[in-house]
């Protein structure tokens, strides 16, 4: 099979079949197909798209081109849980303990993020000592005894989307909603769950600008994780303005504490409250999550499954009793409004952008992060403030850096003089695979 017929047959918008697709990524990720043909290949599929049949395919053929866990020595399913990634976007830390602690176990590798703050994995280096590179026995061995564990994303799972996303990035080939869909999946497939949630977000701050895209990566990664035989769920949520109030690495670890002791900003607690009820519903395949979910939070067992997971990978746990053993910025300027009206506009993408001027993200792989610095929202959008009031405090390290950044967040704040609806967080659930299938475009 010649890959430059392959490249032709995706040109002409054919449909690939399982050989072939083994044969062009085994190819690649061997070494035997070269970047340039792997390339074209990815820009015939930008303009031609793929049935949902071919990306599924596709996705298996990812996931299979490494290691594949097998968590059937848990006994039981298990749960990840994937956000495409937004602002002040801390929800895995508290619907994961929460989802734990109603014993469904749920173990998540995470990706360090590029960008304007820390991903996961990053956040949580806020916990001295934490080993966040665990390997696949350790992986499953936390998932047995413990049944919450977060790692890093191990470079042995798909090889082959790291390869192909190194590629994409260099070939304006990254917005294409297949090659967007199978790369999440064959990670998350890869990783072994059986139940995934994901969290697809819309809106300024959001890879998934319009609700639309959102909705359409939604529904695509739904057929991808089914086909597969996975139980799958979706929501689009709202990523106009920033999750919750903090921004920046420990500041999300403390809001995050603070939620999973039962007093976080209410619309972030609801939210993950909600996020976690749809992954113990889909792994009980029951109706009354809501209420278990609510249990553990009010409990105190969700916070104890996140205790226990911190200390099972060798993290400090003082931040749980007293937040000063989280990293602190020496600078904090609260930001005031200058009149009296509604939040009408806090937008995400600006606010990360001031935090990101602080050092809380990093642009290019491997750049440090400032664990200590970001932005916390004093207001959100439809709040009534008056003239004097706070509407944020910076946290900084650096003079020159917190004026800058208090520059790009005061364009962040629009105010109304009359009263402004917030929009929901979650804007849309999907439960299940679509009936009708439409070819996955770009
Ligand atoms: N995140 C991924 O993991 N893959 C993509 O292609 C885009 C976002």
């Amino acid at each position: 099979m010649r890959i430059v017929d392959l490249i032709e047959k995706k040109r002409d918008g054919g449909t690939h079949s399982r050989d072939e697709l083994e044969t062009l990524v085994g190819g690649y990720v061997r070494g035997d197909v070269p970047d340039y043909q792997m390339a074209a290949w990815l820009m015939a599929v930008c303009w031609r798209g793929m049935p949902p049949d071919e990306a599924a395919m596709l996705t298996r053929v990812m996931a299979a081109s490494g290691e594949q866990l097998d968590l059937s020595v848990i006994g039981k399913p298990v749960a990840d849980k994937h956000s495409t990634g937004g602002v002040g976007d801390k929800t895995s830390l508290v619907v994961m303990p929460l989802v734990a602690a109603c014993g469904v176990p749920v173990g998540k590798m995470s990706g360090r993020s590029l960008g304007f703050t820390g991903g996961t994995v990053d956040k949580l280096e806020s916990f001295p000592g934490i080993r966040l590179d665990l390997d696949a026995a350790a992986f499953v061995s936390q998932l047995r005894d413990i049944g919450l564990v977060i790692t890093g994303q191990s470079a042995d799972l798909a090889p082959a989307d790291g390869k192909l996303y190194a590629l994409r990035d260099v070939t304006a080939t990254v917005p294409s909603l297949p090659l967007i869909a199978s790369s999440i999946m064959s990670k998350k497939l890869a990783a072994g769950a059986d139940v995934i949630v994901l969290d697809v977000k819309t809106g300024s701050g959001a890879f998934m600008r319009e609700r639309d895209s959102a909705r359409a990566l939604a529904q695509a990664m739904i057929d991808i994780g089914e086909a597969a035989g996975r139980r799958v769920a979706a929501v689009v949520s709202d990523m106009s303005q920033p999750l919750g109030r903090a921004v920046g690495n420990a500041l999300e670890i403390a809001e995050a504490l603070d939620t999973l002791e039962g007093h976080g900003p209410p619309e972030f607690a609801d939210f993950a409250l909600e996020l976690a009820t749809m992954i113990v519903e889909l792994a009980s395949s029951g109706g009354a999550g809501r209420v278990e979910v609510e249990e553990a939070l009010g409990s105190g067992a969700a916070l104890q499954a996140f205790r226990r997971m911190i200390e099972a990978q060798g993290g400090d746990t003082a931040a749980f009793d007293d937040r000063s053993h989280l990293p602190s910025a020496s600078l904090r300027r609260s930001i005031a409004s200058d009149a009296d009206g509604f939040v009408a506009r806090l937008d995400a993408l600006t606010v990360a952008h001031a935090s990101s001027i602080l050092g809380a993200g990093r642009e290019r792989k491997g750049d440090p992060i400032d664990l200590a610095v970001g932005v916390v929202l004093q207001a959100r959008v439809g709040d009534r403030v008056a003239g004097g009031q706070p509407l944020a405090v910076l946290h900084a390290n650096d003079e020159a850096r917190l004026d800058q950044a208090e520059r790009v967040l005061r364009d962040a704040i629009s105010l109304s003089p009359s009263a402004v609806e917030p929009r929901p967080v979650i804007l849309e659930r999907l439960l299940r695979s679509s009936a009708d299938k439409p070819r996955f475009g770009t």
